[in-house]
């Protein structure tokens, strides 16, 4: 059994709306909305939201004050959800994730210990030093471009958030805390148009491509 932890605590600064970026409207209905019905019609029912001040859950999902990093916001969403060998963490800013991007990851843990959607990298990637200058030409077809959802077992999760406050505030995705730890992870290929609503241009995107999903 899978449980989801959908966070949602973010304050969306870089969207910079009149509102935490997870409830903004999207096509309809606040953002999160999106998510929580994609976990449904993957037949995921337990789903904890991290929630920021005076946020209110979706109808039949458990809510939790999130904190003040992501991670802090996973780790108290982990702590109120119900047993279940897998976890899958969601972010509320990919309202554009289907039912199988869920399916496809917690499948992929049946040979590792977190499995991570990933798109492959389009775009040519450089390294460069602090004066700009070019210092390599990094192997395209070795990056991906990481997402969520990451699906865990439980017990690899626990261990990982169980890391001082700064550790957990350096990591940008939960699957590095499970890397650190000497865990399997696996990536799993997604597409771009499971993408971050991280802009106002984001947005304009995701309201286009939900209005297309609805009709
Ligand atoms: N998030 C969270 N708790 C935090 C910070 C972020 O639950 N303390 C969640 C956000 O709600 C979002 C996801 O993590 O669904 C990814 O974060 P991001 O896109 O950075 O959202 P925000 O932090 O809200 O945006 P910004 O960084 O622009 O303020
Ligand atoms: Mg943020």
């Amino acid at each position: 059994m899978a449980v989801a932890l959908l966070v949602a605590a973010g304050s969306g600064e870089r969207l910079g709306a009149d509102r935490p970026k997870a409830f903004v409207v999207l096509a309809g209905r606040p953002m999160l909305e999106w998510s929580v019905l994609a976990l449904r019609a993957a037949g995921i029912e337990e789903i904890v939201v991290a929630l920021p001040p005076d946020g209110v859950a979706p109808p039949g999902c458990v809510g939790v004050a999130g904190g003040a990093t992501r991670s802090e916001s996973v780790r108290s969403a982990l702590r109120a959800a119900l047993p279940g060998d897998h976890v899958v963490v969601h972010d509320a800013a990919r309202p554009l994730v289907t039912p199988a991007h869920f399916r496809d990851a917690i499948a992929a843990l049946a040979d590792a210990d977190a499995a991570i959607a990933a798109a492959p990298m389009t775009d040519t990637v450089k390294q460069a030093g602090e004066d700009r200058r070019v210092t390599a030409t990094l192997d395209r077809t070795r990056l991906w471009a990481i997402q969520t959802p990451q699906a865990f077992r439980r017990e690899v999760l626990e261990r990982a958030l169980d890391v001082d406050a700064a550790t957990l505030a350096q990591a940008t995705d939960d699957a590095w805390l499970v890397e650190r730890a000497g865990g399997t992870v696996r990536v799993v290929e997604s597409t771009p148009e499971n993408f971050k609503v991280t802009t106002p241009h984001d947005l304009r995107v995701a309201e286009l491509l939900l209005g297309e999903r609805r009709a």
